[in-house]
């Protein structure tokens, strides 16, 4: 053993505090900071984070029979609030054989057949669709004490629609679907925006650019939407519709096969 080296200390960052810094090792002139785990303090400060939740709860008598009703009017009372920024973007999680993955994308449509959004079809996530459809949204609305979680299939939407779709976006954001091979490693930057430029004089300003043929909208075709509002105690509400399978008390709402009952928070 190399009596000189340093001991091995748990590499945890903590970026919010410089003071837990706990050794600095200087060595063959290079400088290596090693940063302990967080303090007692740090962790007794994380687990005592709470809020206690409004007295406004989801009463079945105020729900719309149907769930895309009711998600329509709660994606209003959302974008609505001046607290919530981006009150469209969800939460995508996918499945891939060894494991799930999440990743935040924009809602752009939302009808009776389903949630839609947009994005580049050979990324990490149109692989793992290709594979398995299978699918769940998440928007959270804390600043509302609110978030919906849906599950449901997706498939690529009508070719004609991304087009259309795909014309109303700005200029650069056009050019930037065309420069990026979104979920490949990047060398550099400047690959990105050599790409960039590269487009750029391809398709210039005020002229029209195509679609990418690797680039289109997926339509979520919800089978579960569960709808999740904070109350006090912990004694959240949680109302779930399901569209397939059913087992439960009814609550009296349905419509267009849609089923909803009451979980336990
Ligand atoms: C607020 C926000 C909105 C985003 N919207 C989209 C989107 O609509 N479509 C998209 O492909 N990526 C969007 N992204 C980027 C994705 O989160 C993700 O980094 C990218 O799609 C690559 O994901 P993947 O490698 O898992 O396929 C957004 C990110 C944020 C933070």
């Amino acid at each position: 053993m190399n009596g000189s080296k340093p001991k091995k200390v748990l590499k945890v960052l903590v970026l919010s505090d410089l003071r837990y810094i706990k050794r600095l090792h200087q060595a063959d002139l290079r400088f290596e900071a090693y940063l302990v785990t967080m303090s007692e303090l740090d962790r007794a400060a994380i687990s005592a984070m709470r809020r206690s939740y409004g007295d406004q709860g989801l009463s079945e008598a105020d729900l719309a029979p149907n769930p895309l009703a009711q998600f329509q009017s709660w994606l209003h009372e959302a974008a609505q609030n001046p607290i919530i920024v981006e009150a469209n973007a969800m939460v995508l999680g996918t499945i891939e054989e060894d494991g799930p993955a999440t990743r935040t994308v924009l809602l752009k449509d939302v009808t009776d057949g389903g949630f839609t959004f947009f994005s580049n079809y050979q990324s990490q996530k149109g692989r793992q669709i290709a594979l398995n459809p299978k699918v769940s949204l998440l928007f959270p609305w804390y600043a509302m004490e609110r978030q919906v979680i849906i599950l449901g299939a997706a498939k690529e939407i009508d070719r004609s629609e991304s087009e259309e779709y795909f014309a109303t976006r700005p200029w650069s954001s056009q050019i930037g679907a065309w420069a990026s091979l979104q979920s490949e490693p990047l060398v550099s930057r400047s690959e990105l925006e050599v790409r960039f430029q590269k487009y750029s004089k391809e398709f210039p300003e005020g002229s029209s650019v195509p679609i990418p043929p690797y680039w289109g909208g997926y339509v979520v075709q919800a089978t579960s939407i569960e709808f999740w509002q904070g109350r006090y105690s912990r004694l959240h509400d949680r109302i779930r519709y399901t569209a397939n399978s059913f087992e439960g008390q009814y609550l009296g709402l349905a419509n267009n096969g849609w089923k909803a009952e009451r979980f336990f928070p």
